[in-house]
């Protein structure tokens, strides 16, 4: 047995995420600094001494899963006493001492900034026993981002995000993000593209820069020179990023769009509402004929590029007139994909305080609504996913299917999932397939393998 681990007996970490990009982020730095103490992941919460659920708070839904999930966690605790059970992300942060009132089960609360400290947190929690809280905000002009260790052995892939940006300082009415995520701090150009190399130099193909609002990315440079001096790097053979913001998406961008050959054929550019009216109620700054003109001129720039979006439907006062404005959106932009919410009502956001009065919507309706959008969308995905049919797509290569291990999974540029049978001989992680699809669903295609190359086909020329 070395030192090291003599000095570090083995503990395991159960870790589940909610949520979105950046909590997935945040788990991977929490395992990468736990690790330095000896903590593994496992499985099950049987097998660990320390659960952590790393929470989201965006809608009420992920808040009730996480009270349920806890209630669980309560009868494996009183079998075994010993076992350390700790809440992080968005809801830590929101609810900070009253969790530990609404869970007993729960030793330790930490929000998004304390990712830094959590091998002093998870420490203290052990040996002192007492409940702990962290849920301080670091100020903007202070804080330091959690560095990614990709050699340290988080699980590691042939993707990776790379955080460029932190919190929101928009003021979208509805949103709990600014509350939970604090102000926005853009990360050090230099620490990005150092992270960028290290992923890199472990076999990382593709990463994806992720913040809640990319566009007003100011660390050193704008989000377009970020975009073109990240595609420079050495092995990175495809390049993403999310979230944008409508309004603040420039000419740069799209001509980054344009000239950059790593840059994915995709943009998921959230829109919420085709209505103005509610545009403005929640004061998104941009109206519908704006993203429209965004949209255009980008498929203009680059054909065939990928839009997706978010559609949030029944906020307070939304008419059955601004709903149709919603769908005349959808029609006529026909997006690729989209994820579509029922609206929920947050905590201290401004819709919580004015929903009553602009009317509330009643609940069957929202249900209805979000019924007719997700069944357009699926229509249209279905008609783009088709005209794939008979084409050959390049894939890059991220594993086994989840469902049968004879077949592989990955995805296009323009982000389909595809899958297509094969062995890690024929089609290794981290390769680019060339596949000829032959079937499609509203969600993914399916083909067979042409051929298979170390490195992405750039066209002639390249
Ligand atoms: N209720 C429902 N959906 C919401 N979103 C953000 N806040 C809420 C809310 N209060 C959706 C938006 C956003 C996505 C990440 O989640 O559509 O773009
Ligand atoms: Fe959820 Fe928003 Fe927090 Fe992400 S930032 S985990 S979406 S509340």
């Amino acid at each position: 047995m070395s030192d090291t681990t003599r000095d570090q007996p083995a503990r395991g970490v159960y870790l589940h995420t909610f949520g979105c990009q950046m909590n997935v982020y945040d788990a991977n730095r929490i395992l990468e600094r736990l690790a330095e103490d000896g903590y593994h992941r496992v499985e099950t919460p049987e097998e660990a001494e320390l659960v952590l659920l790393n929470t989201c708070s965006v809608r009420e839904k992920a808040e009730q899963k996480l009270l349920s999930s806890l209630g669980r966690l309560a009868l494996l605790k009183q079998a075994r006493p010993e076992l350390l059970v700790a809440v992080s992300g968005c809801v830590a942060q929101q609810e900070r001492e009253r969790l530990l009132k609404k869970a007993k089960v729960v030793d330790l609360v930490f929000g998004p900034d304390a990712v830094p400290r959590v091998r002093e947190l998870v420490r203290r929690s052990r040996e002192e026993k007492g409940k702990i809280v962290d849920a301080r905000f670091t100020e903007p002009s202070k804080y330091a981002f959690p560095r990614a260790m990709p050699a340290a052995g988080a699980e590691q892939g042939v993707t990776a995000f790379v955080t460029i940006q932190k919190g929101c300082d928009k003021v979208c009415t509805y949103c709990i993000v600014p509350f939970t995520r604090g102000r926005e701090v853009s990360r050090p150009r230099e620490e990005i593209l150092e992270e960028a190399r290290a992923f890199l130099a472990t076999g990382v193909r593709e990463l994806t820069l992720i913040g809640q609002n990319v566009n007003c990315y100011h660390g050193g440079s704008t989000f377009a020179e970020l975009l073109r001096a990240v595609a420079e790097l050495p092995g990175l053979a495809r390049l993403r990023y999310t979230t944008s913001y409508p309004g603040e998406m420039g000419d740069d961008v799209f001509a980054a769009h344009r000239d950059l050959p790593v840059l994915c054929r995709h943009l998921h550019l959230p829109v919420q509402s085709g209505s103005d009216r509610i545009l403005e109620l929640m004061r998104r700054e941009h109206s519908a004929a704006e993203y429209r003109e965004k949209v255009a001129r980008l498929r203009a720039l680059v054909p065939g590029i990928a839009i997706t979006t978010d559609i949030l439907v029944g906020f307070p006062g939304e008419s059955d007139e601004d709903f149709e404005a919603t769908m005349a959106l959808i029609e006529e932009l026909r997006f690729d994909n989209l994820y579509s919410f029922v609206y929920s009502e947050r905590p201290g956001t401004w819709t919580a305080r004015n929903g009553a009065s602009l009317g509330e919507v009643p609940q069957a309706v929202k249900v209805e609504r979000l019924e007719r959008v997700q069944a357009r969308q699926r229509e249209i995905s279905l008609e783009k996913t088709s005209a794939f049919v008979g084409q050959t797509l390049e894939i890059l290569v991220e594993g086994p299917s989840r469902k049968d291990p004879a077949v592989r999974a990955g995805h296009a540029s323009e982000g389909w999932t595809v899958h297509f049978p094969g062995t890690e001989a024929e089609a290794p992680v981290g390769s680019f397939a060339r596949v000829r699809i032959d079937s499609a669903s509203h969600f993914g295609l399916r083909g067979e393998l042409v051929s298979v190359a170390s490195e992405p086909d750039r066209g002639p020329g390249s």
